[in-house]
């Protein structure tokens, strides 16, 4: 079954997404990270102590695959949950194929990928997530949910089974509808689109009527102890 990650680096929203029951994983990157107001470190163990136990991206600053390894490593110093997040790219790539080296073994999310190439190398260098981005791609012109069944296509029939497709910059919730048919491992979703994910005029309208019969016909009868 698909998996549902939340997108977000805010507390309150990430607790209550929680309580849903209904997300797998954290994904965060710099630019959510920059809206909260709290130290990044601090803010770092304390999503990763709420996602206890659940898969954490968090992304690296660094651009070069020297840099990246060791800010890396400093990363999964922070929390055992923690998957770096690296930046397509040559120095990206060199940074995923050696933290995936050896007994290190560092879980990577490759994310800022947009064709199927990108998606392939990130594969071939071992990471263990790469993230589409189909909103991204949709702003552009072109179709982001295509390109997600693209890379189900291929990495079926190319059995490529150790990388884990996360559709991600999810804008609505038709997004998820396509994008879960489409064979996507994961999408990862704003608490927006989450929250929006769960309405249907009809279900409100549905909710609204079957009230009004009963307070219409049967008020006076108590049935809640
Ligand atoms: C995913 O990992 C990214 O954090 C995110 O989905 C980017 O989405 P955006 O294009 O809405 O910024």
């Amino acid at each position: 079954m698909v998996q549902i990650f939340l997108d977000s680096a805010n507390l309150q929203e990430i607790e209550e997404a929680l309580s849903w029951g209904v997300i797998s994983g954290l994904t965060t990157n710099p630019s959510l990270m920059s809206r909260e107001s709290e130290p990044f470190e601090l803010l770092v163990k304390k999503i990763c102590s709420l996602m206890d136990g659940y898969p954490v991206s968090v992304e690296v600053l660094s651009t070069s695959a020297d840099e990246m390894v060791r800010e890396a490593r400093h990363l999964v110093s922070l929390a055992s949950n923690i998957t770096v997040k690296i930046p397509m790219g040559i120095d990206g790539l060199k940074a995923v194929y050696r933290l995936n080296q050896g007994k290190e073994k560092i879980l990577c999310n490759v994310t800022l990928v947009f064709s199927l190439n990108q998606a392939l190398l990130a594969a071939r260098a071992g990471a263990a997530y790469v993230s589409p981005f189909i909103g991204r791609l949709d702003d552009i012109g072109w179709d982001g949910v295509a390109l997600v069944r693209e890379m189900v296509e291929l990495f079926s029939r190319q059995r490529i089974v150790g990388t884990r497709i996360i559709a991600a910059s999810i804008r609505h919730p038709r997004h998820v509808h396509e994008v879960a048919v489409a064979g996507a491992h994961i999408a990862t979703v704003p608490f927006s689109v989450l929250k929006q994910m769960t309405r249907h005029p009809l279900t409100d309208i549905g909710v609204e009527r079957f009230l009004s019969d009963w307070a219409n016909t049967r008020r006076e009868e108590k049935i809640a102890p």
